[in-house]
Formats: structure tokens, sequence, C-alpha cells
């Protein structure tokens, strides 16, 4: 039988979606991974399984990811799918995965999940930072990645490759 391969896309700012891309990698067991920001159109062909994860600024996912699943909607509705998101407001966290994604992705997605955040001073421009003190209440960076929710959604997926 055929191996069956899966590609992970994803879109960043501030890196922590790629950090949580890269840990969802590692425990899968056979994972290319794909900056849409450096690489806006992969070639999907050859993949059984999508995983396509971003980071939410002001509510709104990241337009690199909503380009790419409005102009390979009809090519990843073949595939098996995987959600997530990055994002530090828990409260909204299901709120905010569900608008991130067109819904007939949402729908037939087999995994989905927010997988926390982080917040990076460092990288973050002046209006960011004023933005995240005002409304986080944040002065510092801080980690808030759910290294649980990474595992489990890995093996979720790997019970259908
Ligand atoms: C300016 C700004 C706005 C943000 N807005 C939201 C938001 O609306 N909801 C939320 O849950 N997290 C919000 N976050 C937190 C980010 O989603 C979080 O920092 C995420 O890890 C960023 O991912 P990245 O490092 O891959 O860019 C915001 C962060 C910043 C700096």
């Amino acid at each position: 039988m055929k191996p069956k391969n899966t590609l992970i896309t994803y879109a960043t700012k501030h890196d922590s979606t790629k950090k949580c891309a890269e840990k969802l990698a590692e425990k899968l067991d056979k994972a290319t991974i794909v900056n849409l920001k450096d690489e806006p159109n992969p070639d999907l062909s050859s993949y059984d399984t999508i995983i396509i994860g971003g980071p939410i600024y002001a509510g709104q996912m990241q337009k690199e990811v909503n380009t790419f699943c409005k102009n390979n909607l009809l090519q990843l509705k073949q595939k098996t799918i995987g959600l997530f998101i990055c994002c530090m407001n828990d409260d909204q966290a299901e709120l905010q995965l569900k608008k991130a994604f067109p819904e007939e992705l949402y729908s037939l997605a087999i995994a989905k999940d927010s997988f926390g955040g982080e917040f990076n001073f460092e990288k973050m421009n002046f209006f960011e930072k004023i933005i995240t003190r005002m409304i986080a209440k944040q002065k510092n960076s801080i980690s808030k990645i759910h290294e649980d929710r990474i595992l489990k959604f890995s093996n979720t997926i790997k019970k259908t490759i």
C-alpha cells in the first residue's frame, strides 16, 4: 500500500505557530512543514492529510491562511483535514477556532484545537506592545503552549494514517 503523507501548512507573525507546527510534526511519523508566507501555493497532490494552522490577531486568522483555504477549498475537501489556531484568550478559543476557517473545512476536520500561544514582546511592534499591555494586561513575554493538546491532536491524526 502507498504510504500516506502529511503536510502541515501554517502562517505566523511572531513564531509561536511555527513552534507548534514543529512540535506537531515531531509527533507525527512523517510530516512536511510549509510556511505559507514563504510558499503560498504548495503542491497538495501528493498529500493525503493536510493540517492547517495559524495565529489569531484581533479575533482574525492570518490572511495567508484565509487565502490558502479559499484558493484550495475544492482540493482540501478531498483530503483528511486537521485545523489548529494559536491564541492567548482561552475563553474565546472555541469561537475563534470556528471563525478562523471556512465552515466546510471546519465541519469535515477530524482534529481541531487551539494550541494556546505566546506573547513575545521582543517580536512585537510598538502598537502590538501597547495593545497587549492594555487588553491582555501583560507586560512581559509569556508562553502558554498546550503540549497536551498537541499530543492529543497528533494521536487523532495518527489513527487515520
Ligand atoms: C496585537 C495582538 C493581538 C492579539 N489578538 C488576539 C485575539 O484577538 N485573540 C486571542 O486569543 N489572542 C490574541 N493574541 C495572541 C496571539 O494569538 C498569540 O500571541 C499567538 O501565539 C501569536 O502567534 P504567532 O507567534 O504565531 O504570531 C494577540 C496578540 C497580539 C500581539
